[in-house]
């Protein structure tokens, strides 16, 4: 088990609450992939020879180079790793790339699967994160994707913002019915410190974000997912039985994946690195062999934290027997720092796990906190 991850760092223009490294100058497209190759040349032996099931292309937009790009890189992909042959392959894409030609184009790539960032249904949200696509195009390119037999695709909502309404939210959730969508992941958006977003609230020219609606979305979206059989099987994550993510589950099963290109983090189980978040830093550095690279090693403390952190977002929960590994004096301290949670009904034990409740979702980052070991 263990996964590939491309950045592909650059967008068309940046969306008002995003702070994802990228860029909007595509100039250096060309010499991006050339390097990208060239870092999975030198970073082959990272993963040990291990089995790889998933490859995700992320960014900033993916699907902004072609099909040719697209495959260099699979080409180099499979040249230097063991890429199962069932290996789950994501393009991260953006609903104004999806054509009818570029479609017809990633059938002849490995991609078998998209994750599409549609945000909402409705032209004031989209204007208002000044997304380069408009609501027909949020409609038109899932209409499109079925026609052209992409059957496992992820799109991703956001949901909290100031001009997204109960009733909009409602429906963009059904959407997910309409367009038959296998996975969604629902984000509440945040306001990131840089963001366009940050500065037009702080200039008082946008509404703030209002912790109660973000409350009354994340309860309609659990509500929805019972009424309709959705698997909530990760905080942000939904998906109907037999299309969840590969490479979401990797992640938090903590299993070991490579990291190519600007900003990409690494994790082979006990030590974690980023490479530069700067296009051409990066470039440089890979042009004359100069390090792009940092990278910490995780102490028992810090894996412990990473357990709890990850898979108590999780419907597998934190396992009993898994955090006997780190010893009595951590279980001890899971055990007591927990139960005030059970007490109040935000987690739940069954047998030997122990999972968040829907309201205790709300709280996650907070439960986490009170369960670290420092
Ligand atoms: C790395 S972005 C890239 C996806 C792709 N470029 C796109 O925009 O469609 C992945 C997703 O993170 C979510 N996201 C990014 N910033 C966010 C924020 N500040 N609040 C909530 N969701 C955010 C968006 O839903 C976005 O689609
Ligand atoms: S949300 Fe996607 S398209 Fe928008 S700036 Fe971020 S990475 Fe780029």
């Amino acid at each position: 088990m263990a996964g590939i991850y491309l950045h592909i760092p650059f967008c068309k223009q940046a969306c008002s609450y995003c702070n994802f490294h990228f860029s909007t100058t595509l100039q250096a497209k060309d010499q991006m992939v050339s390097a990208l190759c060239r870092e999975l040349e030198q970073r082959r032996d990272y993963l040990g020879g291990d089995k790889i099931d998933t490859i995700y292309l992320g960014g900033g937009t993916p699907s902004l180079l072609n099909a040719s790009e697209l495959n260099i890189l699979f080409l180099k992909i499979e040249e230097l790793f063991a890429v199962s042959p069932e290996a789950e392959v994501t393009l991260e894409s953006n609903p104004d790339d999806l054509s009818h030609s570029f479609l017809t184009e990633l059938l002849d790539t490995p991609v078998n699967r998209l994750s599409i960032g549609i945000q909402s249904f409705f032209d004031e949200d989209l204007r208002a994160m000044n997304r380069a696509h408009d609501a027909v195009q949020s409609h038109s390119c899932l209409e499109l994707v079925h026609q052209m037999g992409f059957d496992n695709f992820n799109i991703d909502l956001i949901y909290g913002m100031p001009t997204l309404s109960m009733e909009q939210w409602q429906d963009n959730l059904l959407n997910l019915n309409t367009f038959e969508v296998p996975h969604v992941s629902c984000y509440a958006l945040t306001v990131e410190p840089g963001t366009a977003l940050f500065h037009q609230i702080r200039k008082g020219q946008a509404p703030d974000v209002k912790d109660d609606k973000m409350v009354a979305h994340f309860r309609a979206l659990v509500e929805f997912a019972e009424e309709n059989e959705l698997l909530h099987y990760e905080i942000s994550n939904l998906a109907r039985p037999q299309k969840l993510a590969v490479h979401n589950r990797n992640y938090w099963f903590g299993a070991p994946y490579l990291g190519i290109g600007p900003s990409a983090h690494s994790f082979n189980g006990q030590q974690r690195s980023w490479n530069v978040a700067n296009n051409q830093k990066y470039l440089k550095a890979i042009d004359q062999n100069l390090p792009y690279q940092e990278s910490e090693s995780l102490s028992e403390i810090d894996q412990y934290n990473e357990y709890v952190l990850t898979r108590l977002r999780t419907m597998w929960g934190c396992q009993i027997n898994e955090i006997n590994k780190w010893g009595e004096e951590t279980y001890q301290h899971f055990h007591n720092q927990i139960q005030p949670f059970l007490d109040s009904s935000h987690v739940r034990r069954e047998d030997s796990t122990y999972r968040l409740t829907p309201e205790g979702m709300l709280l996650a980052d907070h439960i986490s906190k009170e369960l670290f070991m420092t």
